[in-house]
């Protein structure tokens, strides 16, 4: 046996005691008090940066300061001030006990109401098969997001929802400007040249009306025409009709007569049936658009399930219109007819820039002829407006830039809808049918909102 060699030996001995050694003592552990904080550091980069809907923000911060003890003139959310009609509530208490899952397109009566109402409202033929029930339309308006493939177009000014929708979705979209000239409306002409660019990509076009937040809408001759482009270009519209029943002389007309097989109607009971908080919303869509229809199935199934079970149940009664619901929504377009040209009236007569509303709770007056006096109290852009406005006036607003529009334009959203909505409609009772600016009336049931509006029209007087 040969002898090991002696350094061998010690090599091994020296690691063996190596092995027995203690660890070595840790690096010192950091303080945490000396990490640096990254917040954004598990956030999706679709969701980074961007911030809580702008319309629930200003009634966060208008709550805040009621809480101060200081009065708010809440012009900021524009949510139905309507009860929700009383047959609907009973449907929703007989069927409190619907407990089950529900097909994730919709209940089947409540798909076919809701395509025997487009039928009665706008002479459009869809059947159930076309209809998808979601929990509101804004889940559906996401979903579609989604799902569809194009480059999306959107009408500056519009909704506060979609473009954010469109960023948390992963997509790019497009505003297309308007003029103040054509009402804020989408010109056949803007959409065109857009479309020129590349008349064969698939792209997808919202589009709403009665608007928020301008409160125009579009007349059918304006409507053909913009058919027309759609056509022409095979674009997809997403006719966002969410405020169609509450168009004030009951005349809603669907860009869907003209275009049927491009065109997704998207409807609920938020607006008009005083209901925002029930959640439920509807898509119509065109059988041509099956297959997108189908894939938003798919997202619904493997997120939402279905909308709440008694909810769909009561919506088939809200759906099925009949002397009540016509009778509710009759006064109910009396009541906006009272207190939306009245104050469009009087802030024209403050220098503003609007015109009477046509449709929905909203106004978009645009302030550009006080440029030079705000500017001299040092406010440029309509978000330091609103700043100003709530915290000299109580009025709360929101700045004409939450809704696409260039942030040093001076335009604002203001919503006329804070009034007791159960009284009103109980007066509106009273009403002629072609009673304006009845100063009974405002003075009984919108005094607060006229008080919040001659105090901004004071305001601005004395700039
Ligand atoms: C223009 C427009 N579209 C869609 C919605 C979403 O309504 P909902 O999700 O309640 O159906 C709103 C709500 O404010 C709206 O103003």
């Amino acid at each position: 046996m040969s002898a090991v060699p002696l350094e061998v030996v010690e090599d091994i001995a020296s690691r063996q005691a190596a092995l027995h050694q203690p660890p070595p003592a840790p690096a010192q552990e950091p303080d945490p008090q000396d990490l640096p904080v990254r917040p954004h550091v598990h956030i999706s980069l679709n969701v980074r940066g961007l911030s809580q809907s702008s319309t629930l923000a200003i009634n966060e911060r208008s709550a805040r300061l009621e809480r101060q003890g200081r009065k708010v003139f809440r012009m900021g959310l524009g949510q139905s001030p309507f009860p929700v009609p009383p047959t609907v509530v009973e449907a929703l208490k007989a069927n409190a006990q619907q407990k089950d899952y529900l097909p994730v397109r919709g209940l089947d009566a409540l798909r076919e109401a809701v395509a025997a109402y487009h039928h009665r409202a706008q002479g459009i033929e869809r059947s159930a098969d076309d209809v998808l029930i979601g929990p509101g339309s804004k889940e559906l308006l996401f979903i579609l997001q989604l799902c569809f493939y194009g480059d999306l177009l959107v009408p500056s000014p519009s909704w506060v929802s979609y473009a954010p929708q469109a960023a948390i979705a992963g997509r790019q979209h497009r505003w297309i400007d308007t003029r103040r000239a054509d009402g804020w409306r989408l010109t056949p002409a803007a959409l065109d040249a857009v479309c020129r660019e590349d008349p064969d990509r698939p792209r997808i076009l919202i589009l709403n009306y009665p608007s928020n937040p301008l409160g125009v809408t579009y007349s059918a001759d304006q409507l053909q025409a913009l058919a027309r482009v759609a056509r022409r270009y095979g674009l997809v519209v997403l006719s966002d009709e969410i405020y169609g029943e509450v168009h004030h002389q009951g005349r809603h007309a669907s860009i869907a007569r003209w275009y049927p097989e491009g065109t997704i109607i998207s409807g609920g009971l938020s607006k008009w049936a005083g209901a925002g908080g029930w959640r439920l919303g509807t898509f119509t869509f065109p059988p041509q658009l099956r297959g997108v229809l189908d894939a938003m199935a798919v997202v619904a199934s493997e997120s939402y399930t279905s909308v709440s079970a008694p909810i769909q149940h009561a919506a088939i009664t809200a759906f099925s219109g009949g002397p009540d619901m016509a009778d509710y929504l009759a006064r109910s377009r009396r009541v906006l007819r009272q207190i939306g040209p009245a104050i469009a009236a009087r802030l024209r007569a403050a220098g503003c820039d609007l015109d009477d509303p046509e449709g929905g709770f909203y106004l978009f007056p645009d302030l550009s002829a006080f440029r030079e006096r705000l500017a001299a109290r040092g406010i440029h852009d309509a978000r330091l407006l609103c700043e100003r406005l709530l915290e000299d006036t109580g009025v709360a607003l929101l700045p004409g830039s939450d809704f696409g529009r260039a942030p040093s334009e001076l335009s604002l959203r203001l919503a006329y809808v804070n009034f007791d909505g159960a009284r009103a409609l109980e007066g509106a009772a009273a009403l002629a049918d072609d009673a304006v600016a009845d100063p009974g009336f405002l003075a009984e049931h919108c005094a607060d909102s006229m008080a919040g509006i001659e105090r901004m029209a004071r305001w601005l007087e004395t700039l």
